[in-house]
């Protein structure tokens, strides 16, 4: 099943780069509605919930240390087929392995600062929108 919506964060690599309102415009640009958006820093214990899923992987402490380095932004956008567009507009995790044009080739330096994220399912999608937006902070 495609839902209408996903959930992205413009990670500290970009941001301290001066990338956000580029990739805002690459994003809206691309036909995706912005639902809901903030601009905060993550405290270790949020990234570390936030990416519960790879706490057994051998990259998770210094992926937690590099997303608590600075502030992110994050955002629910909406589109059709919203997470798999999305997922083709930011490119491959690796921005070696990303396509010409995405935004990872275009403002990520490594597969750690990787400039930015998007859900990669449905479900997720979800989950991660709720962690950060109350259904009162989304429109
Ligand atoms: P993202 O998919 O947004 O969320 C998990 C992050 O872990 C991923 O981006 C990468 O930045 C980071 N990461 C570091 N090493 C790896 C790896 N070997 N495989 C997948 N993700 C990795």
């Amino acid at each position: 099943m495609t839902s209408n919506r996903t959930f992205t964060m413009i990670k500290p690599d970009a941001v301290s780069n001066g990338h956000i309102g580029n990739i805002i415009n690459d994003i809206t640009s691309s036909g995706f509605k912005i639902i809901a958006m903030k601009y905060l820093h993550l405290t270790q214990s949020q990234a570390e919930n936030f990416y519960g899923i790879h706490r057994e992987r051998p990259f998770f402490k210094d992926l937690v240390s590099f997303m608590i380095s600075g502030p992110i932004v994050a955002a629910i956008l909406e589109k059709d087929n919203a997470v798999e567009d999305f997922r083709t507009l930011i490119g491959a995790t690796n921005p070696e392995n990303a396509a010409e044009g995405t935004i990872r080739k275009k403002y990520a330096k490594s597969i750690d600062a990787n400039a930015i994220h998007g859900s990669d399912s449905n479900e997720n999608a979800d989950i991660e929108s709720n962690f950060f937006f109350s259904s009162f902070e989304r429109f």
